[in-house]
């Protein structure tokens, strides 16, 4: 077997960044940067973990804050299903287990809500259980090194991976071991241009030898991204705006917007789309990339309200909006085109 292990916890100790929750021990400030980091990257995520750690220093404020404080915090990460489950696990816990985190990974994973990386990270980085983690850095590093041809997208080959890494996990400090392959993947092993002439793993990976390193990690299915074509009204009327709720399982479920109109195809509307008139003003398509979606977003401003309202509307002033908990794409063009 090629030398794996020491060597990527060699290439850590040089390397790693020194980032707050590597620092604690506290499983639930852990949970919560293993939640956020799933989201975005560090540099992004360092301060959504300072501010959920300070808006919710303990489990307990999480489990016993309004939901749409939470998606507030959240705000700009995007995925808010993660922030509702967020939510709804910290209650799990103060229900089902006194508010205290669950000290090994099968307590962990049988929440609902923690999945297995989730569940091998607190294990792992918190009470030093060996139990590796498997994320996307853990599947490109592995696939990579050892020239590993399974897609990574498959569950049987998922635990094909899983398997692999709980064999290289070094078990006197699986903590340092799962930092650091994630690490190796975030900074030297990275998805596109890895550091390959620099990295003191050269020797050994497979696929560097087999010139494989642009085809792995392989995936079996390509992901297919739906268009959707969303136009938001902008009514005003003395600085009010009628704005509201996404309820639906869909994106951005619980979080608010202004009125809109969902079209099949890409077309522009016009007044007589919106019953009303006249539209003073049109946006440019703004894209907006999701996942699974792209979505191709305008806004249509109208200085009146319509003539009747629906039921769930909500009027507020438009420089309130901003404090509701709000998709992305509708923050940054309200901070870009009205001074709130
Ligand atoms: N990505 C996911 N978990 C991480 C961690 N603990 N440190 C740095 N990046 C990560």
């Amino acid at each position: 077997m090629p030398v794996f292990t020491p060597q990527i916890i060699d290439w850590y100790r040089q390397n790693k960044r020194d980032l707050p929750w590597r620092s604690t021990l506290n499983p639930y400030h852990i949970w919560l940067s293993e939640v956020i980091l799933q989201q975005t990257r560090v540099d992004q995520g360092t301060s959504y973990y300072y501010r959920f750690v300070e808006h919710f220093p303990t489990i307990q404020f999480l489990a016993e804050a309004e939901l749409q404080d939470v998606l507030n915090l959240w705000q700009g990460l995007g995925y808010y299903s993660r922030a509702r489950n967020l939510h709804q696990t910290a209650n799990a816990i103060v229900k089902l287990h006194n508010g205290v985190f669950p000290t090994t990974y099968a307590e962990l994973i049988n929440l609902k809500g923690i999945g297995p990386y989730t569940a091998a990270a607190i294990a792992s980085f918190a009470f030093k259980e060996t139990v590796a983690v498997v994320d996307g850095n853990v599947f490109r590093v592995l696939s990579r090194f050892f020239d590993i041809p399974e897609p990574i997208d498959l569950s049987s080959s998922r635990k094909f991976y899983t398997e692999l890494a709980q064999t290289l996990i070094d078990k006197t400090q699986p903590d340092t071991f799962n930092q650091a392959i994630m690490e190796f993947g975030a900074l030297q092993c990275t998805p596109k241009n890895p550091s390959c002439s620099t990295c003191p793993l050269q020797e050994d990976c497979a696929s560097l030898r087999n010139d494989t390193i642009g085809l792995r990690p392989v995936k079996s299915k390509k992901t297919l991204v739906k268009n959707r074509y969303l136009h938001y009204a902008i009514f005003r009327h003395q600085n009010k705006t009628i704005i509201q709720k996404r309820t639906a399982k869909d994106v951005w479920q619980e979080l608010w917007e202004f009125p809109l109109i969902e079209t099949e195809v890409s077309r522009e509307l016009n007044a007589s789309d919106w019953s009303m008139g006249p539209i003073e003003n049109v946006s440019e398509e703004i894209i907006h990339l999701l996942s699974h979606q792209r979505l191709h977003v305008r806004f249509y401003h109208f200085n009146e309200f319509p003539e009747s309202t629906l039921e769930n509307w909500k009027i507020i002033e438009l420089q309130n909006f901003e404090s509701y908990p709000i998709p992305r794409v509708i923050d940054r063009y309200l901070s870009a085109n009205f001074e709130l």
